[in-house]
């Protein structure tokens, strides 16, 4: 044993992080010997296609992202680790947001699962396969909270709550870093885009944000403290000004917070010109003076507008921008080069074969996929029984190989998808005939002239199916929609179908929360599937014909009508909360006396209650939810409260429920929410099984920015839940003292 101990004692400096140590002498010995023009170079990040080879060699560029091509990334980082005069090796950054070649469900999706294994697994196979071919650093995940389906890019996110993104978004920091950055399978993450980047104004994509201070700490910033917690390598920094600060130039988002408060150590990018976005948003008067505001700010390496290139080397020498401060800058961006093993092995190896689609990649994405799909409504058709032998599949994206697979897909192959179609031919196609007909040829098309051809096959098949939804490219960056309900011939498709009497199922592809209740009044079943990615077919058949039971729950709250947003299940409880029994449009009679009618917050021609509320999601099974009780009913500063709550399966179907625990804080320094999540579970049980769930709650997790922008746990009565959506009825109080 005593020899033991002393293997472990020599071993420990290592164990304990001499290695950290042993990088700060090797970045401060190389910044010793560089050049302030070496120095910016590091600075600089160009997209591949430029003319680079020179520049490369000169030491004026750091990094270059959008190149996958091995051979390619080993020819320029030979020019870098050879030709230039200190050797530094390049950092070579990619889109890799929700797969590199598999393709896993839309961040989203994966959201919906309320699983951080499957976030990790995604991100794990992502960076494998991105690894493989020299790709050393993705910018995901995104963890920009929204509460507005009109914004496009929440397909990128992971919706609107700040405890699941926090979650799940440290999760795929795990998955994408894994144990060790310089391993073959890891890339360096980004977190983006750093901050309230969600928040636009009208969901209007790259539009101002007002998020006031307490909003921004206790909702926008929570899920980007949890992932710097858990270990990311770097930040991206956000398109859009908040209260008139543009975030590239935002020093106590990058300094205050990041640097002194987070101690976070790797490095900041700017999103793709916004250094120069700074001009543009009228905060600086010229690029140079991008340069100095973004620099002196905090943000270390530009992508792709060159304003640090160009003036950096004159604002030092006119001491607008002190050297100290590069060196800062540099130090941050050499750090992550060494931990991603750069230095000692800067080239990807191309005689390894290929890991593309490895049959555990498929596996996982299957996996992803099956756990995101949510079941929004069930009158019993699903799952497809025996009985059912021939089945119309009908829609636009019943066979939309491209379109299934989501936004952000650089990388991805079409023609990998597995779609509805092709699942379904291939593993029921024994058990069932399957008639194809489309209907409508894409999400936008405006032509009925297909759904004649639907119908009739309706009316000769037991069960309709119709995947409807959207396009890849209408949800993303820059993709924003005022009307946000199923485009093109897509409702008259759904009521035509409807009209044949025939039970009709209808699965969602889509990038955002539609505006669906005219289809899901039509519908006998929903399934909403997000855009599910490479597998999406496979797990989308096995659900309808019950190999796998649907477990996803909502990651953002569904409103009932566009004018309702935004429309989430956190908000504040306000001095007139809608009561549901208020007089609604036409309850109203002629000629009414002027009243406050029903005196509460809510829409004479569409109430307040969402069509779906967040965390929502049914299976093929029922669940009950009993018992609910705590250890104590009084809570002391530090301590910890145990919630347990009895949970049945008191359905017929093997099935996972997400258990959920929500809590209110019911007075506060500043007014707080009417509920927040802050506990879920995967449940898995048997028809009948019956099983005890315990969350346990610090008084941490009850502490929150107050009045004096001090984040603490304040004393006063609080409410608990625990159940299957953000309508938890199960409730407990308890008092923290
Ligand atoms: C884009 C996006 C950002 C992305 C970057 C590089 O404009 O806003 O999310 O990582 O540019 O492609």
């Amino acid at each position: 044993m005593k020899k033991y101990c002393l293997i472990l004692a020599a071993s420990l400096p290592l164990l304990l992080g001499a290695q950290p140590q042993q990088d700060e002498q090797k970045i401060n010995d190389l910044l010793a010997k560089m050049t302030l023009e070496e120095k910016i170079g590091q600075m600089n990040q160009l997209s591949y296609g430029d003319k680079l080879d020179d520049g490369i060699k000169a030491g004026q560029i750091g990094s270059i992202l959008n190149i996958v091509d091995p051979a390619e990334v080993n020819r320029l980082q030979a020019i870098a680790v050879k030709e230039s005069r200190l050797g530094i090796p390049l950092i070579i950054g990619r889109d890799v947001i929700h797969g590199f070649k598999t393709i896993f469900p839309i961040p989203i999706g994966q959201a919906a699962s309320f699983n951080p294994e499957v976030a990790e697994e995604s991100a794990a196979v992502a960076a494998a396969e991105a690894r493989s071919v020299g790709i050393h650093w993705t910018f995901a995940p995104m963890l920009d909270i929204s509460r507005d389906p009109r914004w496009g890019r929440l397909a990128e996110g992971l919706g609107e709550d700040p405890y699941l993104a926090s979650v799940l978004g440290s999760a795929m920091v795990r998955g994408f870093q894994g144990k060790n950055l310089s391993d073959s399978t890891s890339v360096a993450a980004c977190i983006k885009h750093f901050a309230g980047y969600g928040a636009a104004e009208g969901g209007r994509d790259y539009n101002s944000t007002n998020i006031p201070p307490h909003l921004m700490r206790n909702v926008y910033l929570e899920p980007f403290k949890a992932a710097v917690e858990a270990g990311a390598a770097t930040l991206m920094t956000s398109f859009n000004e908040n209260d008139g600060i543009p975030s590239s130039g935002n020093t106590f988002l990058l300094k205050t917070v990041l640097r002194n408060e987070w101690k976070f150590d790797g490095f900041v990018v700017s999103d793709w010109g916004s250094v120069n976005g700074l001009v543009t948003h009228g905060f600086c008067a010229d690029q140079k003076e991008a340069a100095m505001k973004a620099t002196n700010a905090g943000l270390d390496m530009e992508m792709v507008s060159r304003a640090y290139i160009r003036h950096l080397p004159d604002l030092v020498k006119e001491r607008k921008v002190s050297e100290q401060t590069i060196d800062e800058a540099v130090r941050n961006i050499l750090r992550i080069k060494f931990r991603l093993g750069l230095f000692d092995n800067p080239y990807v190896d191309v005689s390894k074969p290929s890991v593309f689609y490895a049959d555990k990649h498929l596996q996982a994405a299957q996996k992803a996929a099956g756990q995101s799909v949510v079941l929004l409504k069930n009158n019993g058709i699903l799952p497809l029984g025996n009985m059912v032998k021939t089945v119309a599949l009908v829609g636009p994206m019943a066979d939309a190989p491209h379109d299934q697979l989501g936004t952000w897909i650089f990388d991805g192959d079409k023609t990998r998808t597995i779609t509805p179609l092709a699942a379904l031919q291939q593993q029921y196609g024994k058990q069932v005939k399957i008639i194809h007909e489309k209907g409508v040829a894409y999400s936008r098309d405006k032509s009925a002239s297909g759904i004649p051809a639907a119908v009739k096959a309706a009316q000769s098949a037991d069960v309709v199916v119709a995947v409807v939804g959207e396009e890849a490219i209408l949800s993303g960056e820059a993709h924003s929609l005022a009307e946000w309900e199923l485009k093109g011939a897509q409702k008259q498709l759904i009521a035509e179908l409807k009209k044949v009497g025939k039970p009709l199922v209808v699965i969602v592809m889509a990038g955002r929360p539609l505006t669906i209740q005219q289809e899901l009044n039509a519908a006998d079943a929903m399934l909403y599937s997000f855009h599910p990615g490479t597998m999406g077919g496979s797990a989308l058949a096995d659900i309808l014909f019950g190999k796998v039971v649907p477990s996803g729950k909502l990651p953002m709250t569904f409103p009932r009508e566009n004018g309702q947003v935004p429309m989430y299940y956190n908000h504040n409880h306000t001095s007139h909360a809608f009561r549901g029994n208020e007089k609604m449009i036409d309850d109203i009679p002629l000629e009414a006396v002027q009243t406050s009618l029903g005196n509460s917050s809510y829409y004479l021609d569409a109430g307040a209650s969402p069509l779906f509320p967040f965390g929502f999601g049914l299976s093929y099974s029922t669940f009950e939810y009993s018992d609910l009780r705590l250890d104590k009913a009084t809570l002391k500063q530090g301590e910890t409260v145990t919630a347990t709550v009895t949970l049945k399966n008191t359905g017929k179907h093997e099935a996972t429920e997400v258990a959920q625990l929500y809590v209110r804080d019911l007075t506060g320094s500043i007014a707080r929410p009417v509920k927040e999540l802050k506990g879920f579970r995967r449940v898995s049980l048997k028809a009948g099984e019956s099983t005890e769930v315990s969350f346990a709650l610090h008084t941490d997790d009850l502490a929150f920015y107050g009045i004096d922008m001090k984040k603490a746990a304040e004393p006063g009565a609080f409410k608990l839940w625990v159940g299957g959506d953000s309508n938890a009825k199960l409730e407990v109080e308890f008092d923290l003292q």
